[in-house]
């Protein structure tokens, strides 16, 4: 029941993540053009992904806490009934991009996205727009990775 109820979880922090960074490059930014005046564009992107990036942290807790307590719960099981665990190769490609994710996001938040609400509070443009669009970059990179791991776990690896 509790495996059950954390993978449920999990995968509801999946949806946020993945799904919050698909909104924001598709959806979101291509909109921005709306806004005329480009430090106002600075300033609603700075709010929106503020709010964003507070969610993901604790979507990024929930998924590798709730991924690695799956694990140990698996690895219990496999003890319990005389055998050990063996690791299937999804989980541990899982793990591995997990955690990469986990470390691109924490680049996003404590360097680039500080290095933007700096620019922005010192009336600097062109740092706080520099700043963005190496978040951009690696937004689309974590997208792009998360996308691999749903569409990996969905659809299983071949034997
Ligand atoms: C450290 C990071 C992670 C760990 C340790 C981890 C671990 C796990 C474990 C143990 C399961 C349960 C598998 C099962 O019962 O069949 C699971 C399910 C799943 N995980 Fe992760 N995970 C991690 C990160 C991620 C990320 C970043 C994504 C997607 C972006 C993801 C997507 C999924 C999906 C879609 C499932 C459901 C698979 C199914 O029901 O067959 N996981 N994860």
């Amino acid at each position: 029941m509790l495996y059950a109820l954390l993978k449920t979880l999990h995968l509801l922090a999946v949806i946020v993540w993945v799904g919050g960074m698909a909104f924001v490059q598709f959806f979101l930014r291509p909109s921005l053009a709306q806004v005329e005046s480009p430090p106002q564009r600075l300033n609603l992107m700075a709010a929106v992904l503020e709010r964003f990036f507070a969610a993901v942290l604790v979507a990024v807790l929930v998924i590798v806490l709730g991924g690695a307590w799956m694990i140990g719960e698996a690895h219990q099981q496999a003890v319990a009934t005389g055998g050990r665990l063996v690791m299937p190769l999804a989980w541990s490609l899982m793990t591995v991009l997990g955690l990469l994710m986990a470390a691109i996001f924490g680049h996003i938040r404590f360097v680039l996205f500080r290095r933007m609400q700096r620019g922005l509070a010192a009336a600097d443009s062109a740092a706080a727009a520099s700043a963005l669009a190496q978040i951009r970059t690696w937004v689309s990179i974590n997208l792009a990775i998360g996308t691999a791991i749903v569409v990996m776990m969905g659809l299983g690896l071949p034997r």
